[in-house]
């Protein structure tokens, strides 16, 4: 039965019928929008919109609804969408008692309320995931504080660092995501009920009681804005694109780390894949997919930003699409963040690999520049005289390490000292800035990190 039969002679036609339906994906709002209509029915009950007694009853059997549909003797079918659905069952289970819920409701109001409460959940989940991988990056930061490799810019070797500022600068990304979900939070956090079709109500409501029953910690200040404000679901959506974008770096360098030319990661097995005719293959396919899902975040995005934007006040049916980005972009961003935690938590980092990749390139190069400027030489000149040094080595095919004084020495005022200048680990340890990879200073970037996620 369609709520809104009384004004039709006619049967809608079917393929209009299914192509207005949105049961088939609303559904997954079953539990927000049972938990919203009871507490919109109690407070009806306590304003005396409808007798109390038939309040309890409805609460009652909403209760009862939502218990079968969790335990399957409820199938969500043959309906418009889940607020149809669930007032139709309602109704043929407790008669025209039932038929009192939506005093003082629209479904406006109602479905900007279900979206509400499933995303506070959804923002706490992923809230709780991305800080279990940000625990895996520091704990793997935190054994590999000495793990010298290259910092790269431009993916040509740039200079030494270890991989615990490597990781940690990660770990940093996903620090700023958990603030970006949690201020997604805030906007989301606000109850819109009461606001009915576009001009709230003239039923004495309390909409303070409702938000209340419900957790929110305020209401929504514009019945207009209320039913057609979609902003804090594209707060969402916006938080998890650039999660995933983050994710997608992540993997890049895992899929670029694991290649035979780089070998400084190994994935278990349980995270890799073969290949059907190459028997040598052990593929990162994980962070491949992780990569390509990325789009469809955006894609998301980029969807709702879209529908939005040419949305006259107050509600349009075109919102109806809002849900499925939701969906869409919040199961590709959990199943990427539990895959991911495991992944890294299962990895071998290889560290002999990594430092001996780390002499290789001219990473040091910087260091002997500093080296000539802290006895007196412009540090452009020193620059210039060590750019040419460069080009010696690659002319004679030799690295920093194995030049000889004497051939130092043609360059400028260079003692036995600098082989432990341009030594990699001393390199890191000499950078002692707030943000450098010393092992003192990623100590406390990492206390840092852990204390920022313990909030
Ligand atoms: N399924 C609808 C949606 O998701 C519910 C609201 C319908 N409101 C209406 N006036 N037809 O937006």
């Amino acid at each position: 039965m369609k709520l809104w039969s009384g004004r039709f002679e006619q049967e809608v036609d079917k393929a209009a019928d299914s192509f207005n339906s949105s049961l088939s994906f609303d559904k997954r709002l079953y539990r927000c929008d049972i938990l919203g209509s009871k507490a919109h029915c109690t407070m009806l009950g306590e304003c005396g919109i409808i007798p109390e007694d038939e309040s309890k009853k409805i609460v009652t059997a909403l209760d009862g609804i939502l218990a079968d549909i969790e335990n399957g003797k409820c199938v969500m079918e043959n309906a418009e969408d889940i607020h149809s659905f669930v007032e139709n069952e309602l109704v043929s289970r407790i008669g025209s008692v039932g038929k009192k819920l939506h005093t003082g409701r629209s479904r406006n109001d109602q479905v900007a309320l279900d979206i509400r409460l499933y995303l506070r959940d959804a923002a706490d989940n992923v809230i709780a995931a991305i800080k279990e991988l940000i625990c895996t990056l520091v704990k793997i930061a935190e054994s590999n504080l000495d793990t010298v490799m290259p910092a790269f810019t431009h993916m040509q070797k740039a200079q030494p660092t270890t991989l615990a500022h490597h990781l940690a600068a990660y770990a940093e990304m996903f620090c700023r995501d958990v603030d970006r979900f949690a201020d997604a939070y805030r906007r989301i956090n606000v109850m819109p009920l009461g606001s009915g079709a576009c001009t709230s109500t003239p039923y004495p409501i309390d909409r303070n009681r409702v938000a209340e029953l419900l957790g929110f910690p305020a209401i929504t200040s514009n019945s207009m804005d209320a039913v057609s404000d979609r902003d804090f679901v594209l707060d969402f959506l916006y938080a998890t694109a650039v999660t995933m974008m983050h994710i997608s770096r992540l993997s890049e360098e895992i899929i670029v780390w694991s290649s035979d030319e780089y070998k400084y990661i190994e994935l278990s097995d349980g995270y890799s894949t073969g290949s059907s005719i190459m028997p040598q293959k052990k593929n990162p396919d994980m962070n491949e997919l992780m990569r390509g899902k990325t789009g469809r975040a955006y894609g998301n995005l980029m969807n709702l930003l879209t529908v939005m934007k040419g949305i006259p006040l107050a509600y349009d049916k075109d919102m109806q699409e809002d849900k499925e980005c939701v969906f869409d972009s919040y199961d590709t961003l959990k199943a990427c963040l539990t895959v991911l935690n495991g992944l890294l938590k299962t990895a071998v980092f290889n560290k002999s690999r990594m430092r001996e990749s780390t002499d290789g390139g001219f990473t040091s190069a910087t260091e002997c520049a500093d080296y000539l400027a802290s006895r007196g030489v412009p540090f452009r000149d020193a620059h210039s005289i060590i750019g040419k040094l460069v080009v010696y080595c690659i002319k004679n095919g030799k690295t920093l390490q194995n030049l000889s004084l004497a051939e130092y020495r043609e360059f400028g005022d260079f003692d036995e000292d600098i082989y432990d200048v341009i030594k990699a680990e001393n390199a890191v340890e000499r950078r002692k800035a707030a943000g450098a990879p010393s092992h003192k200073r990623m100590i406390e970037e990492l206390e840092g990190i852990k204390k920022r996620i313990s909030k």
